[in-house]
């Protein structure tokens, strides 16, 4: 169809891994599958106006002109060119903001890139009046940013080919979310804010450092392993082996990066201290409150829907304090990108 102008606005939420995904080759194909839950309160909303001329872009923040954000766009067009060739003919201008405070530490890349190629085939269905596809929409998310790919639909996404997972793919996340027992519905993730710095080494350096890591091998045979556990207890309602791997998954993605060269601690003080109070407390009260870890200093402090009451009230009295200005944000399980 002989399209000139067209407008659309997408939402697509962060995700937060359970089992991580660190070690790439190729063109963004993951060393190890990797699962994680869609997230709710986080997300990107981007509208991008496309118009039929000569290709290029402009990338605003808010309204703002971001010249910054320019050079990761601009891969991003050039790597989805041969998978959508039409861009080649239209100029796009896009402006984007996040739900979540700016530089909170929370890493924007998989919201942002699930919500830019969400609008891209958008277009592209309305151009072909083919139905959307969201297979391919997670497609070309994972070329901005690996994990972006789990941020497009479902509650629950596996990333990456796992014997284990039928469909599974290295190219796209498929939905898992009917493997959720109960237990795990309306699963809560408060992001506890100990450091909202910039991060001390980005992914694609993290990514790259697993190249020729000691222990590559081992954790690349570990993942799928920890993967056909953790969905087991995710359709038995398991709690207790939830909590083992998830929080093992954690600790092990920041062993890999103390082991490296270079080498680095993303965690800071804050972060064993609460690392500490939750394992006191799950002890203390036997509510299984259980953490993960991105690649950063902020814990994910993830627990049951029927628990909430108890875990706010003690997030308040002794995890807050731990937190930089006594920031957190609640968060929860959602269901992916949608139109808007
Ligand atoms: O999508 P990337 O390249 O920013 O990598 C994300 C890596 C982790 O967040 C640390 C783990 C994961 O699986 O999301």
């Amino acid at each position: 169809k002989e399209i000139t102008s067209l407008t659309t606005t997408w939402q697509a939420p962060s995700n937060i891994a359970l089992v991580k995904y660190w070690g790439k080759h190729g063109m963004q194909l993951p060393a190890n599958p990797s699962i994680s839950f869609t997230l709710n309160a986080c997300r990107t909303i981007t509208t991008v106006n496309a118009v039929k001329g000569e290709h290029g872009f402009k990338i605003s923040y808010e309204g703002v002109e971001k010249p910054d954000f320019a050079p990761k766009i601009k891969a991003f067009f050039e790597r989805i060119s041969s998978y959508s060739p039409w861009i080649k003919n239209y100029f796009f201008n896009i402006d984007t903001r996040n739900t979540f405070p700016h530089s909170s530490g929370i890493a924007s890349s998989a919201s942002s890139m699930a919500a830019l190629s969400a609008c891209i085939i958008d277009f592209e269905s309305e151009l072909t009046g083919l139905d959307l596809d969201y297979d391919k929409m997670s497609f070309l998310s994972r070329l901005g940013s690996g994990s972006a790919c789990r941020s497009l639909q479902g509650q629950l996404v596996v990333w990456g080919e796992h014997d284990d997972t039928v469909g599974s793919s290295n190219l796209y996340g498929v939905d898992q979310t009917k493997l959720l027992h109960p237990t795990f519905q309306n699963y809560h993730d408060t992001i506890l804010l100990v450091d909202k710095g910039q991060k001390t080494v980005s992914s694609t350096v993290g990514h790259g450092l697993m190249n020729d890591h000691a222990f590559a091998k081992a954790r690349f045979e570990q993942a799928p392993q920890n993967l056909t556990l953790l969905k087991k207890a995710l359709m038995e309602g398991d709690i207790e082996t939830f909590i083992k791997i998830t929080e093992s998954e954690a600790l092990t993605l920041h062993a890999m990066m103390m082991t490296s060269h270079p080498y680095f601690i993303l965690m800071k003080p804050n972060t064993l201290r609460i690392i500490e109070e939750i394992w006191k407390y799950r002890k203390e009260t036997q509510i299984p409150v259980c953490f993960t870890l991105d690649a950063g200093a902020n814990v994910h402090l993830l627990y049951p829907n029927n628990h909430r009451t108890a875990v706010y009230e003690w997030i308040n009295e002794k995890l807050a304090v731990y937190c930089q200005n006594s920031q957190y944000i609640c968060d929860q399980i959602g269901s992916g990108a949608s139109k808007l």
